[in-house]
């Protein structure tokens, strides 16, 4: 069983218009409307992997309700405590024209002591019943910024295993409760060390720098270019196939979901970047903010390549 945490989801609105131009009327070619935040991600394709989870968090408003219902119809199970305000609603705008896309991301619903509270008192006990934790992404208004790291040695009291995948001062702090693994992808990697990390020898040293802080597995993600895996002496580079890019936006969620679903069975750390690569390349295929399929997956899954690194 894995539990996932979200405290800040969000519904992800994507609109695709042709010659984006700021201050002008476009008409729409295509929206979606998405459930998202990090955990919530990585719930879902958990969930497509076959393996037992529940996702928890903090939902408000016609937005949070919206978010619930999808994941009921998706049948991922979910234990969503409710805030005052509203979820927040990001948009992202893709321009046909060039590809690009332009964001707005919202703050979020303020949260007070006593809905943290709650919201603990309701994982503790599944905290005895599942393997593995997932914290993903940013925090709400209200939270302190050490609520991961709280999260982790809570887990560890009761010996479940924990993945971060944050970024800044959450991140960060999260790592001083030691968790058993961290996801970050270049950008976040980079504002963790310090430094910048412009090839793959640099990546390599830096997985081995944060190993040395007490995390026993670190994973930084690179895009295309795949991922460097650092576990004690090892070091692996996981390579995905090439794939045709839509839209890479939930990958790093499905090489997370990919590592702790591996997690969850006791498997070693390679299948899991094994299956955690093939599910970004997958997530990597659709467009806007959908996430892989379980077929993609499965038919990439032997096209991954793990060096181990000299
Ligand atoms: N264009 C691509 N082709 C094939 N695989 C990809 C591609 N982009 C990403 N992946 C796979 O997904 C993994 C995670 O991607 P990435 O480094 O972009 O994560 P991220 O920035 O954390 O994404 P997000 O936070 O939006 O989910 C990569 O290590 C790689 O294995
Ligand atoms: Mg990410």
């Amino acid at each position: 069983m894995i539990i996932t945490l979200t405290l800040n989801p969000a519904a992800d609105k994507t609109i695709v218009v042709r010659d984006l131009a700021v201050g002008q009327l476009h008409r729409v070619r295509e929206s979606h409307l998405d459930p998202a935040g990090k955990g919530i991600n990585v719930a879902r394709l958990v969930d497509r992997l076959g393996c037992p989870s529940i996702a928890f968090g903090f939902l408000a408003g016609e937005i949070g309700t919206l978010i619930n219902r999808a994941l009921l119809e998706e049948g991922v199970q979910n234990h969503f405590l409710l805030l005052p305000g509203q979820t927040r609603l990001n948009v992202t705008i893709f321009d046909e024209a060039t590809g690009a896309g332009t964001s707005f991301w919202d703050r979020g619903p303020e949260v007070d002591v006593e809905h943290l509270n709650s919201l603990e008192h309701d994982i503790q006990p599944w905290l005895g019943t599942c393997r593995v934790l997932v914290l993903a992404g940013s925090l709400l208004p209200g939270a302190r910024e050490d609520i991961y790291a709280h999260y982790i040695e809570l887990a560890r009291a009761r010996g479940v295993q924990t993945i971060l995948d944050t970024d800044g001062e959450p991140l960060r702090l999260g790592i001083q409760a030691r968790p058993t693994l961290i996801k970050p992808n270049l950008a976040e990697a980079e504002r963790l060390v310090g430094r910048s990390l412009p090839d793959v020898p640099s990546v390599v040293q830096a997985a081995r720098d944060i190993l040395a802080r007490g995390v026993d597995v670190v994973v930084i993600s690179m895009g295309a270019r795949g991922a460097i895996c650092a576990q004690g002496e090892r070091v692996w580079h996981a390579i995905p196939p090439t794939v045709k890019r839509r839209s890479t936006v939930g990958s790093g969620d499905s090489l997370v979901a990919g590592l702790a679903v591996s997690m969850d069975c006791g498997q070693d750390i390679v299948e899991g970047l094994r299956l955690g690569t093939a599910a970004g390349a997958a997530t990597a295929l659709v467009p806007g903010t959908a996430l892989g399929t379980p077929a993609e997956i499965t038919r990439l899954l032997p096209q991954v390549r793990i060096e181990p690194f000299a």
